[in-house]
């Protein structure tokens, strides 16, 4: 079956959250299940790109209403990734140094277009054209409606939804950047009198998935103003549980961390790693170390890191490192409680691939408190890195982590991403850590199969069940 992801992230070319590590995997995974899964992503200025080679396999323009850009399409020579991977070059408007900016709506807007006038060339065309976010939202209403595309109606289209919270909103003013369709369908695009992407992608793609069952359900309630819309089309939605590429994430083989180690090394191989961790930020070797990893953004529950952190480490029986950027006053109040806290807690705010594996590795707990969490990698992560979770029970969260408290349990759970909940679930933690049963949990979590194999062929039976319709 020949599969096409759109995304705008895919790991390792570019990213910035969860979305990059799951276009990099599933295509892989689905091409082991003997699929011709392929990625197209906008052409970046970044570190990967500059180092890497590409060859141009397509020459042409495209049409932004009245404006024309010339583009090419350019396809990555590297077999490590065992898949297929082509970039839509924009030089004017995609090629930056960033992945999301403020004009995202032409950006984006080109990198789809550019992307199906290119598709529509081919002599074969996808057997289905698979959607991530509101970036490629339009996607769906395009093949379905826009006459230059008519080709694609029977292609089927699939949105998976990473993230509901952005939508990528833009005017009706705009409507003319589209291409030509019949104008009674309109109102296929809007929602709520803007044009929403993720919402016309939710109204016009044939399936809908989320990245986890609870998240879908969550949805339904709260979907940042989607959820009637996410009720009325229930029929079409279903969550599938990310992976993770446990190739990537391998605490035995991962070339980032300071030292290897499986289920029979963990003791030392923690250790190594904590004890650089600890030498390098300063932090107290003989204490729990408690991690978070990810972006400083309000779903994260960021801003509740300041308070909790001054009420724990006041007690001064754990050490705290965080590894994040985002909300600039965040990053302030946090870099402001070093200096009551040296020797037990520090920061790195910045964007760090390598310092992420060694945390992973060395810490004794990966906080996660999140108040909307999608699906979260971080926790499986850390699980296959023999790292304890400490989460809220919501979302991919509440699907990949039970409570110590309960039968087969092996992470510390809270309800709710409140001061108190927080506070109590980390001393549960730091309590957890002088526990007998400690070690064989951490052992045994990284056992637990998070691994691609089971989604992927997910995937693939939601696609097979659009095939009569082809
Ligand atoms: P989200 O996509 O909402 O940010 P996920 O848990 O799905 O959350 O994925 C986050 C990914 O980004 C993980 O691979 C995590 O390790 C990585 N990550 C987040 N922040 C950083 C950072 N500051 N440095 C390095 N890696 C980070
Ligand atoms: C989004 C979500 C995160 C999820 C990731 C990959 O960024 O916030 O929960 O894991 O996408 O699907």
């Amino acid at each position: 079956m020949n599969i096409t992801h759109l995304s705008a992230e895919c790991y390792p070319i570019a990213k910035v959250g969860g979305l990059a590590d799951v276009v990099g995997a599933l295509p892989k995974y689905q091409n082991e299940l003997g699929a011709n899964s392929r990625v197209i992503m906008p052409f970046y200025n970044n570190a990967y790109t500059s180092t890497h080679q590409f060859h141009s396999i397509y020459n042409s323009v495209l049409n932004l209403g009245e404006t024309t850009y010339e583009y090419q399409i350019l396809k990555l020579q590297n077999e490590a990734l065992e898949f297929d991977i082509f970039f839509v070059h924009v030089p004017e408007l995609l090629f930056k140094d960033y992945v999301y900016s403020a004009e995202d709506t032409l950006r984006f807007l080109a990198f789809q277009i550019g992307a199906l006038d290119w598709i529509i060339q081919q002599d074969e065309l996808p057997e289905v054209i698979h959607c991530h976010d509101h970036h490629t939202g339009l996607v769906p209403f395009m093949m379905k409606e826009s006459y230059k595309y008519a080709k694609l109606q029977g292609v089927p289209s699939i949105l998976t939804i990473h993230n509901a919270q952005y939508q990528g909103w833009f005017s009706h003013d705009l409507v003319g950047l589209i291409p030509e369709f019949n104008f009674v369908h309109v109102g296929l695009l809007d929602w709520y009198s803007v044009i929403n992407p993720l919402a016309s992608a939710i109204k016009c793609a044939w399936r809908v998935t989320t990245v986890s069952p609870s998240y879908m359900e969550e949805l339904k309630a709260s979907a940042n103003g989607l959820e009637a819309l996410l009720r009325h089309e229930y029929a079409k939605c279903i969550g599938i549980l990310n992976g993770i590429d446990t190739e990537v994430w391998n605490p035995e083989t991962d070339s980032y961390v300071i030292k290897n180690y499986n289920i029979d090394t963990i003791a030392e191989g923690k250790e190594s790693n904590k004890a650089w961790i600890c030498k390098e930020f300063n932090l107290d070797i003989n204490k729990p170390l408690i991690a978070f990893i990810g972006r400083l953004v309000h779903e994260k529950g960021s801003d509740l890191f300041p308070g909790i952190f001054d009420t724990i480490l006041q007690q001064n029986n754990c050490n705290i490192l965080l590894l994040g950027s985002g909300n600039s006053d965040v990053e302030l109040q946090l870099n402001t409680l070093k200096p009551s806290f040296a020797g037990i807690y520090n920061t790195f705010i910045g964007y760090d691939e390598k310092l992420s594996h060694i945390i992973y590795a060395g810490a004794d707990f990966l906080l996660m408190p999140s108040r909307v969490e999608p699906c979260g990698l971080n926790q499986m992560y850390s699980l296959r890195y023999g790292t304890i979770p400490i989460v809220n029970k919501i979302g991919g969260l509440k699907d990949t982590v039970i409570d110590i408290n309960t039968p087969n349990g092996f992470g510390i759970c809270h309800d709710g991403a409140t001061p108190a909940e927080i506070c109590n679930a980390i001393n549960r933690a730091v309590a957890f850590y002088d526990d007998p049963k400690f070690t064989q949990i951490r052992r045994e979590i990284m056992t637990i199969d998070h691994s691609w194999h089971a989604s992927a062929k997910a995937y693939l039976n939601l696609y097979n069940s659009l095939k009569p319709a082809l």
